[in-house]
């Protein structure tokens, strides 16, 4: 299994964005390399942090009134109604379709990162150059 590491493909170019992304990918990787008796706390970890995050991003789509925010919203919320399913299973002891989530997430994050949080990060960046600025800091 390929467990998630952050690498420069990965900056966005809109540092709070990269830094949050950064600490998801080294929270994602503890738990792909978790032991079953670590897995269900990591696990946690991952989702809280990932609610934090999509939280995060979706304020910013609100406040600057972005055009995608509809789809970007939406596919937050799904993923997060995933992961948290997987923390029912690991508190049951269903570890290996976790396991499988945790790659399938490390998997989405890369594409998605590319495409809905790139468009994202570059609306962000415009707003923080604009002398008209909505971006909460
Ligand atoms: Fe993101
Ligand atoms: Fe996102």
């Amino acid at each position: 299994m390929n467990t998630l590491e952050w690498s420069d493909a990965l900056v966005l170019g809109f540092e709070p964005m990269d830094l949050v992304h950064r600490e998801f990918v080294a929270l994602l990787g503890q738990a792909q390399r978790a032991t079953d008796a670590q897995l269900p706390s990591a696990w946690s970890e991952v989702i809280d942090h990932t609610a934090q995050r999509f939280e995060r991003e979706n304020q910013w789509m609100r406040k600057t009134h972005f055009t995608g925010a509809t789809d970007h919203m939406l596919q937050h919320r799904v993923v997060l109604n995933l992961l948290r399913d997987g923390l029912a299973m690991t508190r049951r002891g269903e570890l290996s379709p976790v396991r499988e989530m945790a790659q399938e997430l490390a998997t989405w994050f890369v594409k998605h990162n590319q495409s809905l949080d790139a468009a994202l990060a570059m609306h962000l960046r415009g707003q923080a150059d604009s002398p008209h600025r909505r971006l909460p800091v």
